[in-house]
């Protein structure tokens, strides 16, 4: 048995949005490795959550990668204010790029990583034209627009297929994992393949956020061989 190296990032959409810099704070000062930053359009999610002048004083404080999940319809027209609002990776979904390979190498141009999330319905066998020009994949373990939902159990063999998928093509390929994680299923979730665990209730609702990252930090990656 060993730990592995997979990296926690907090959602700030779980965060107190009226008492922001003391959630950043915490998790700069906790074992997490990125914030997760939820940008939604009200179109292509049916929810609104915040837009780039919340995320760029969220960059102010923040000491580590912000990791921007984008949930907007045609995001083309704002990679450049993401960049610029302090982005380090940014994630556009598949299902709202018609011209995905252009979207990811604009995204790399500006610097960034560029990653693709798939909603759950949306077959991972899809992105197998493109894997090897994606840095990150984040399966939707909810359906992407709100927090708290419950996990799906499908996402277990979409992250054994893509790491399949990628196998021998982009073994770099960071599989993150969006919706429902918490210390009931991480460890599963590591020992599946994910890389990346994006948490937001089960960190921000629970007594002890610092304490519960540095759970969710020490999952045990059981099948070591
Ligand atoms: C949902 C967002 C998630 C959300 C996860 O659309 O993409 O990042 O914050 O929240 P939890 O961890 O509460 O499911
Ligand atoms: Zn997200």
């Amino acid at each position: 048995m060993s730990t592995s190296k997979h990296l926690i990032a907090p959602s700030v959409l779980a965060a107190d949005f009226a008492d922001l810099s003391t959630d950043i704070q915490m998790v700069n000062e906790s074992e997490a490795d990125w914030f997760h930053i939820d940008i939604m359009d009200g179109v292509f999610v049916p929810n609104i959550s915040f837009g780039f002048p919340v995320m760029q004083a969220i960059s102010k404080y923040a000491k580590k990668p912000l990791d921007v999940h984008l949930m907007i319809v045609d995001p083309d027209r704002y990679l450049k204010l993401c960049k610029d609002s302090g982005a380090d990776i940014i994630t556009v979904h598949y299902e709202a790029c018609t011209h995905l390979h252009r979207t990811l190498s604009a995204i790399r141009e500006l610097g960034c990583k560029a990653g693709v999330a798939l909603n759950p319905h949306t077959s991972v066998g899809l992105l197998k034209d493109i894997i090897k020009d994606i840095d990150l994949v984040c399966l939707m373990s909810v359906n992407p627009g709100f927090g708290g939902q419950k996990f799906i159990e499908q996402t277990y063999s979409k992250i054994t297929e893509l790491r399949s998928l990628a196998a021998g093509v982009n073994d770099a390929l960071l599989i993150e994992i969006d919706g429902g994680v918490g210390e009931n299923n991480i460890a599963q979730l590591v020992d599946a393949g994910a890389d990346v665990l994006v948490a937001g209730s089960s960190v921000f609702a629970s007594k002890d956020p610092k304490a519960t990252i540095s759970a969710l930090k020490k999952a045990k990656f059981t099948s070591f061989i």
